[in-house]
């Protein structure tokens, strides 16, 4: 099969996909096992919806947004009334979240995942003039109408969650970063407390549609259970977070890419003519990464770890999170050789004979497992956001070898969410949003960000 042959049956498959999840006015990540609408994911999928059709795009955002709370939080679940409360756990309601503005009660959890909207939204209209000037017309009025959605978004992660002072956006649940069973949080993980019996009283939805060996684990899941009741039964307050919540955290990727949506806000500012928030933006995106860079680098190893407020230690697990602050054009330099060194080593370089992308998690651990979850699988979007460091930082070569590794991983394996790390084999739910609507970004764009440093 020739290049262009390959490209245009992996275009077309992802396309498929993205049709196949399309649920009228959102799209869910997968039709089994994810049957709501998932707020990073709707990002990630806004990207490839840019390509072949960004009024869906538009439209996803859209769905979201409307359900963002009042005091600028932005769910990450919106709970699909049409889906029954047996068909996801933990579902509307065991979260309760009572009604707000126009918003009927139990319509999405009460915590977030990372801010990626601005950035879907700049780069969905990067692309909207390549669909005429209707297109262009229609993303400048999305534009408009998200600007101040994702500002406040912005304030409420800077605001009340900078539970450690320093400027940074911790998280309450290990779902919030995305990056579920990460061997990041078990340290802090470890002083929540794993009530098993709460696994009796609900029971785990997941365990029917995939497989346990690629999940997170019973014990994982009564933290995670325990951790949503007790945020819930405070009222999902943030005050004083760090001595009411047992799990409060800074994670790298998470405030990278906190950092990385002030940029694209400042762009997004600046093509809505709001020249002094554009400033205002870019010197936020400034001060994140200096926080990042002084708080969650540890010299020793010269890579980024989560940081657990409650105690100020750093983790010491070295996992893809840690190689996210590439995203951030003003990381000093010797950080950014630091980072790059570490995508090329033996814990997450490619390894020769299969030529994959970048593990969830060190390949030279003794616990990594290629099997269950982020605890040594590949993830395309966190390969994604890694290529988009190197644009960045003007790493071209490396971007290049790494979209080449993506777009062969998903054309021979499938539009999986989550892939073996030694054989290529796909994990977890098939069919999955953010990998074909990547992939449709990936066989298209190989353009440098904006604010690429030359
Ligand atoms: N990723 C979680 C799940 O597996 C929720 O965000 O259900």
């Amino acid at each position: 099969m020739t290049a262009t042959e390959m490209s245009a049956e992996l275009w077309n498959s992802a396309a498929r996909v993205l049709e196949d999840n399309w649920a009228g006015d959102h799209m869910v990540p997968s039709r089994k096992l994810y049957p709501h609408q998932w707020s990073w994911d709707a990002a990630f999928i806004a990207i490839g919806l840019g390509y072949v059709n960004p009024s869906r795009a538009w439209r996803d955002l859209r769905s979201l947004f409307e359900a963002q709370w009042p005091d600028g939080r932005v769910p990450h679940i919106v709970f699909d009334p049409a889906t029954a409360e047996g068909d996801y756990f933990p579902g509307p309601a065991v979260w309760n979240v009572p009604a707000y503005g126009r918003r009927p009660a139990r319509g999405s959890t009460g915590i977030v995942q990372p801010p990626m909207h601005a950035i879907a939204a700049w780069e969905v209209y990067r692309h909207a003039s390549g669909h005429g000037a209707a297109c262009a017309l229609q993303a400048h009025t999305e534009l408009e109408w998200l600007y101040p959605r994702l500002v406040a978004q912005q304030e409420y992660l800077l605001g009340r969650r900078d539970a450690g002072g320093a400027g940074l956006a911790a998280i309450v649940h290990p779902w919030e970063a995305g990056l579920d069973n990460s061997p990041s949080w078990d340290p802090p993980l470890a002083n929540v407390p794993a009530d098993r019996s709460l696994l009796e009283t609900y029971r785990r939805r997941d365990l029917a549609v995939a497989d346990a060996a690629q999940r997170p684990t019973d014990t994982d899941y009564a933290r995670y259970i325990g951790l949503v009741l007790n945020y819930r039964d405070g009222n999902y307050s943030d005050h004083d977070l760090a001595q009411r919540h047992g799990f409060v955290v800074e994670c790298p990727s998470f405030n990278s890419i906190l950092g990385a949506a002030e940029l694209s806000l400042a762009q997004i500012a600046g093509v809505l003519g709001l020249g002094d928030q554009a400033r205002r933006h870019r010197d936020r995106a400034q001060r994140i990464t200096m926080a990042i860079a002084s708080r969650l680098w540890d010299p020793q190893t010269r890579t980024f770890h989560a940081r657990d407020v409650r105690t100020g230690r750093l983790s010491p697990a070295q996992c893809v999170s840690g190689l996210m602050p590439l995203m951030l054009p003003d990381l000093p330099p010797d950080q950014t050789e630091a980072i790059m060194a570490e995508a090329r080593s033996a814990r997450f370089g490619l390894p020769e004979q299969t030529l994959l992308p970048v593990p969830s998690y060190d390949r030279t651990a003794p616990d990594f497992d290629t099997q269950r979850y982020w605890r040594g699988p590949i993830w395309i979007n966190m390969n994604w956001l890694l290529r988009r460091g190197m644009l960045v930082h003007g790493y071209r070569d490396d971007a290049e070898d790494l979209r080449r590794s993506m777009l062969r991983l998903v054309h021979g394996n499938g539009h999986f969410e989550y892939f073996d790390p030694k054989t290529g084999e796909g994990l977890g739910a098939p069919a999955f949003g953010w990998t074909a609507a990547l992939s449709l970004d990936l066989l298209a764009d190989r353009s440098v960000p904006a604010y690429a440093r030359s």
